[in-house]
């Protein structure tokens, strides 16, 4: 495997999808359906005619309409905080992107639990968990395109390119992905942004002072992007930064490397609320550019803004690591800490 630091690199193994191919699958097989149509593994013109579908779907209206439903989530998930002494992670920074996620897509709430058990069997390839995950979306997928009612699971069953739907496989392959991406990768901009405003006092008081909150937010997802870094495999021998990259070998782009490379932002190390441009690749670049950003970041305000409406003052009482899953390369923060009414 290579690895590429240089932002200017990631941005080029990123941007060329014919040279670095997304399309894992030769080396790494999926075992189950799941992995078989998923779209971070696609290429063009594959890819292009899944991304249509998704796209007509996943609109930025309907994501906008998602804001009140996600801060009355935030607000009483944040209610039933225990003052004292509470766990981040597990009590808001996982359920509030789960449940937003489960709602906008019109899955039950009340199976939640089996959605999350599902996600970790999908991150750590366990192919009976994918496979019934699968099952599971692929039977409401055919549901929804009997009878649509308007959320997002219907949307991408009914839509069209050049007249043509995706198939009900393509369909829960797609609400799968958006299941796990749409929880995991929030679930770390929440507790990068809280753990923050813990562990910078000052910062804490210019966010609550100046309302700051979306500042923060983006400042958060420059400096503790969710995926370290994203993989591709060289179709041909290429030059990267005088190097060459034989084709056939996997290529580990760094995000979180770029994100802090000068090149990219001078002075990119402090934590700063006025970064005149902020430049990351964070959601990636490219064909496969997230279409999930705006989503998460209005999560991610909300559930600050619902911590610093409620806790004055709050302090880290656990050790706190960041430190990537195994094999997504997603890193996350396990959070325990305390608030003070
Ligand atoms: C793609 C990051 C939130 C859905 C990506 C990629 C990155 C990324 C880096 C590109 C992967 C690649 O090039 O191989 C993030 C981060 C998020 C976030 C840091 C939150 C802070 C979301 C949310 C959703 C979502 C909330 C859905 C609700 C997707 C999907 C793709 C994707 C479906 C695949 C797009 C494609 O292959 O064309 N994301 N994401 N993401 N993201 Fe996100």
């Amino acid at each position: 495997m290579h690895h590429v630091f240089r932002a200017e690199d990631v941005r080029t193994v990123l941007a060329d999808s014919g040279l670095f191919s997304s399309d894992r699958t030769r080396l790494m097989p999926p075992t189950a359906q799941l992995g078989r149509g998923n779209l971070t593994m696609m290429d063009p013109p594959d890819h292009t005619r899944i991304r249509r579908i998704v796209n007509q779907a996943f609109t930025p209206a309907s994501v906008r309409g998602l804001a009140p439903a996600i801060d009355e989530i935030a607000d009483e998930l944040v209610g039933s905080l225990v003052p004292d002494r509470f766990d981040l992670v597990r009590d808001l920074a996982y359920p509030l992107p789960i449940r937003v996620i489960s709602r906008y897509l019109g899955l039950p709430e009340d199976r939640i639990d089996r959605f999350r058990t599902w996600s970790i069997g999908f991150s750590r390839g366990d192919a009976a968990q994918m496979d019934e995950m699968h099952r599971y979306l692929a039977e409401v997928a055919g549901a929804k395109r009997a009878r649509p009612d308007g959320d997002l699971m219907s949307r991408l069953a009914t839509a069209e390119v050049d007249g043509v739907p995706a198939t009900i496989d393509e369909i829960a392959s797609l609400a799968g992905l958006i299941l796990l991406a749409g929880h995991v990768t929030t679930t770390s901009l929440i507790a990068a942004a809280v753990h923050e405003l813990c562990v910078q006092p000052a910062l804490d008081v210019q966010v609550r002072e100046h309302d700051r909150v979306e500042e923060l937010v983006l400042e958060a997802l420059r400096v503790r992007p969710a995926f370290a870094q994203v993989t591709r495999m060289a179709e041909a021998d290429t030059i990267l930064s005088g190097t060459t990259v034989p084709a056939g070998a996997l290529v580990a782009a760094w995000i979180l490397s770029a994100n802090h490379d000068p090149g990219l932002n001078p002075d990119p190390e402090p934590f700063l609320l006025d970064r005149p441009a902020r430049r990351h690749l964070s959601l990636g670049h490219g064909v496969h550019y997230c279409l999930g950003g705006p989503l998460a970041q209005i999560e991610a305000v909300a559930a600050v803004r619902a911590v610093i409406r409620r806790f004055a003052r709050l302090t880290v009482i656990a050790p706190v690591e960041f430190h990537p899953l195994p094999t997504l390369a997603i890193r996350r923060l396990e959070l325990e800490g305390r608030a003070d009414a």
